[in-house]
């Protein structure tokens, strides 16, 4: 079931993703599922702005990112572990500890992403934002990655791989190939699911997700089953929409 919010233009977006969470994030010991890339940018301002402006803390919050690519260092600037902590973590007063990002440079992704899973089936999250790809993927799950899927390693499709190559001075080939994810059973154990799209690129993966068939085709549309989806859009993402 889809809550759908429809705004003019990604300032008023990020606002009112910030109001379907604010409640959660001022509750006692939150557990927040993070997301990466452009959408949530906005949405991370107005949380740091509600943190120094209100007071909020997240001296007991505990949040689990979805993915992190694999072969780059934490270190590295475009690694999901620096964008977090740039864009959010050290803005807030979240414990390190308690702030999880999966590991994808180590000697066993295997291994390192059965022990996020572990870590992360400890918890209940209560609510998870989401971007969309272009190609109807959430966290990394890729078309054709199956609905059962827990965390794993994903080979990037090329799409994704263009797609995220404005990160890297648009040069596709300095985007790692193959990624540490979330799965898609692990996404749906949240309790509530915020998904945030922008820009025209996105109007088709949005359509598929809500108005398609549901289908590994596009990972998405397993958001049809969840009984809490809310999903926060600017007019361009919302224009393939029939209704
Ligand atoms: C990032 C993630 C991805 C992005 C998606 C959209 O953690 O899980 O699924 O949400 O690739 O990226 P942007 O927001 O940059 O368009």
């Amino acid at each position: 079931m889809f809550n759908i919010i429809i705004k003019d233009n990604y300032d008023e977006v990020s606002k009112a993703a910030f109001d379907v969470m604010k409640d959660i994030v001022r509750k006692d010991k939150a557990v927040l599922g993070l997301a990466t890339g452009s959408s949530p940018v906005g949405l991370y301002k107005e949380m740091i702005r509600d943190h120094q402006e209100n007071g909020t803390s997240y001296k007991d919050t505990v949040s689990f990112n979805l993915d992190e690519y694999i072969g780059l260092p934490k270190s590295h600037r475009e690694s999901y572990y620096t964008f977090m902590h740039e864009n959010l973590f050290n803005h807030i007063d979240i414990k390190e500890e308690n702030a999880h990002v999966p590991l994808g440079d180590c000697e066993d992704p295997e291994k390192s992403a059965k022990e996020y899973e572990d870590e992360l089936k400890k918890y209940e999250v209560d609510i998870q934002i989401l971007g969309i790809g272009s190609d109807g993927h959430i966290a990394f799950n890729e078309p054709g990655c199956p609905f059962d899927s827990e965390t794993h390693i994903m080979e990037l499709t090329e799409q994704t791989r263009e797609d995220n190559a404005r990160f890297f001075d648009g040069n596709i080939d300095e985007v790692p190939k193959l990624a540490i994810t979330q799965g898609l059973a692990s996404i749906m154990r949240a309790k509530k699911i915020i998904l945030i799209a922008t820009g025209a690129n996105k109007a088709q993966a949005i359509k598929d997700m809500i108005e398609g068939e549901k289908t590994v085709d596009c990972p998405a549309s397993i958001l049809q089953d969840h009984n809490d989806v809310t999903v926060v859009l600017d007019k361009d993402a919302a224009s393939k929409l029939s209704k």
